[in-house]
């Protein structure tokens, strides 16, 4: 399996998500100040993944001996939106109150998330599998892969648990501008598999929605409010509202760790914009006037009723989400 991100006696190691899929190349963070540059660089992204990142981050920052509230601000200013990020740092919060900081069980929780990760996504998988439509197309949005977790992926994870049980799909990805999650990471993720993908631009989604051929859309999620609206990738609520007028059921495939039951709806999730270069240059080639004034919001929110279901690694919530989202967060988990 590809390794998105592991602990080493050396550092933190991830795969540069940046250079792919032209260049596999392994960038090693050995401070807890690298691991933070490289969520807010994008060298690492993707909900859960971050989540692991921030929780190695921490462990670094206590073998370094660095001030411990530092370390977890530093890692908590990265990236605003993935709830997830703020889910590590907290986890080894915990961890730190109850050990005084033992540098050794930091550094073992640290690794015992990314396990998890891992274990999670196989049991996203598995529950969302049966919902796949065999024969059918499944359309994606941004990367929600082996790339966006510790592996194997949410909406990914889906998708390869569909085609483990069988069932003859194949993928459409959008190519997700304007960072190209989805023609660098999604296509090179399942092309790497052998899972058949074609890739597509994101204004052609509506198009094949209607033409009849996509089962079912699955995608992931960096937040989830506690009534079920989903934040994720900008163009995932465009996506939605065209599954929903062509009776196309939409999946939202995400770890517990994703939940923020603190908060009553989409409205309060905080959207990270970023730079406008993103919008105005594709790998460095300017592509629109200069000096012209850009919006890059990188996320927005789709309100539940647009949401078929959400599937998360202790079961499938479905309407009315906010009892189903407050009984599977309580529930003990089957995943880890
Ligand atoms: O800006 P990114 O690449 O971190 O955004 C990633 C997404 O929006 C993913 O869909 C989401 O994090 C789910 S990943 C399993």
């Amino acid at each position: 399996m590809l390794e998105t991100i592991v602990w080493t006696d050396d550092g933190v190691v991830m795969i540069d998500q940046r250079r792919l899929p032209r260049e596999e190349i392994f960038v090693t963070c050995r401070t807890y100040e690298d691991v933070a540059e490289a969520i807010r660089n994008m060298t690492i992204r993707g909900a859960p993944a971050i989540g692991v990142a921030a929780a190695m981050g921490v462990a670094l920052g206590v073998q370094q001996g660095a001030d411990f509230e530092k370390v977890c601000s530093t890692l908590a200013a990265t990236r605003p939106t993935a709830v997830n990020l703020f889910w590590g740092i907290e986890r080894m919060r915990r961890l730190h109150a109850a050990t005084s900081g033992d540098p050794g069980r930091m550094i073992e929780e640290a690794k015992q998330i990314r396990l998890e990760d891992i274990a999670v996504c196989e049991a996203i998988g598995r529950n969302g599998a049966d919902l796949v439509p065999d024969g059918k197309t499944v359309l994606t949005h941004c990367n929600a892969g082996a790339l966006a977790t510790a592996g194997y992926g949410t909406a990914l994870g889906v998708i390869r648990a569909a085609v483990s049980a069988g069932k003859k799909i194949d993928v459409y990805a959008d190519e997700t501008r304007p960072f190209l999650q989805g023609a660098r990471l999604t296509a090179w993720e399942l092309q790497h598999d052998g899972i058949p993908v074609k890739l597509i631009t994101d204004n052609m989604a509506g198009h094949f929605l209607h033409s009849g051929k996509i089962g079912c859309v699955v995608v992931g999620a960096d937040r989830i409010a506690a009534n079920g609206d989903v934040a994720n990738k900008i163009g995932t609520y465009s996506v939605a509202v065209l599954a929903k007028e062509n009776n196309v059921p939409f999946y939202v495939a995400a770890p517990i760790s994703t939940l923020d039951l603190k908060i009553a709806t989409g409205q309060q999730i905080p959207i990270e914009q970023r730079a406008p270069e993103e919008v105005t240059h594709v790998f460095g080639v300017p592509v629109a006037p200069e000096n012209i004034a850009v919006e890059n919001p990188a996320f927005d929110v789709t309100p539940n009723r647009y949401v078929t279901a959400i599937i998360t690694e202790r079961g499938v919530a479905r309407a009315p989400y906010e009892e189903a989202l407050r009984k599977l967060a309580s529930a003990a988990s089957s995943a880890a």
